[in-house]
């Protein structure tokens, strides 16, 4: 099958907003990356118990909120008021977890691309891939004339990439690989998705031509080395998510 040209998203992607210069998931990580030149970014999404999708990363609050317990199991009016960014330093004492309505606001009003990670509390796949697919169908459809990419919703779970093939069967999937599972490429297929990304150390020439000959993107995760950086470009890869958005401009192109 052939790739359609149809891919808008640039090849360098900020993980988590700003790597680790900011509170991941926060607006000012977001600033933060935007300030190095980034035009694409990564996040990740759940939802609060009352079906608000929200940046979070882990399931459990302890990491970057003063709270303990499951995020999921609270309301986002209660999500809403934590400090999510004291964990970090003081400077970003107060910053909020933001919903994926205000990201949306700032990613679209500033013409980025977004890649909505759907990260479930586990027990909520399929729902959480409804909901946030939903949520984001509605929130780009506001912005249909401006020239944005479509958020690209990827997942390590194949329910939430099912649920949000229901919901909004038009916006992107992409498949997350931490390891190569039996039977991950015919999953990847039956939930026709346009991309893999896979864990860096897994990409190699091999797993490029099988994808790219599928008409499947290839990106990687969670690349800081430029070495590293240097081997997966020169192996025609067509996304990195990187933390370093310090080090690697997405301006510079490292294939010269
Ligand atoms: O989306 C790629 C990457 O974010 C997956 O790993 O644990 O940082 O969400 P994690
Ligand atoms: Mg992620």
């Amino acid at each position: 099958m052939a790739m359609t040209d149809d891919w808008l998203y640039p090849l360098w992607i900020a993980h988590r907003g700003a790597g680790k210069l900011a509170p991941e998931n926060t607006l000012a990580a977001f600033r933060i990356g935007a300030a190095h030149g980034y035009r694409a970014f990564e996040c990740d999404v759940k939802l609060s118990a009352d079906g608000v999708p929200f940046l979070l990363h882990d399931a459990t609050l302890q990491r970057t909120t003063p709270e303990r317990g499951t995020a999921g199991e609270r309301s986002w009016s209660e999500l809403s008021r934590l400090d999510a960014g004291g964990w970090h330093s003081r400077a970003f004492a107060g910053e909020p977890i933001p919903s994926l309505e205000a990201i949306a606001a700032y990613v679209l009003r500033n013409g980025f691309a977004l890649n909505i990670e759907i990260k479930p509390t586990p027990g909520q796949e399929l729902e959480t891939g409804r909901v946030a697919a939903r949520e984001a169908a509605r929130l780009w459809a506001a912005s249909r004339h401006a020239p944005v990419a479509p958020p690209l919703l990827s997942s390590f779970r194949p329910e939430s990439l099912q649920g949000a093939r229901e919901t909004a069967p038009e916006l992107p999937r992409a498949l997350l690989l931490d390891t190569l599972w039996n039977g991950w490429f015919d999953i990847a297929r039956a939930l026709d998705v346009r991309a893999c990304i896979t864990n860096h150390a897994l990409m190699d020439a091999a797993l490029i031509a099988q994808l790219h000959g599928a008409g499947l993107r290839a990106l990687v995760y969670t690349v800081n080395d430029p070495a590293e950086a240097q081997r997966l470009l020169a192996l025609g890869i067509d996304g990195i998510i990187t933390d370093a958005v310090d080090r690697f401009a997405p301006g510079d192109s490292l294939r010269d």
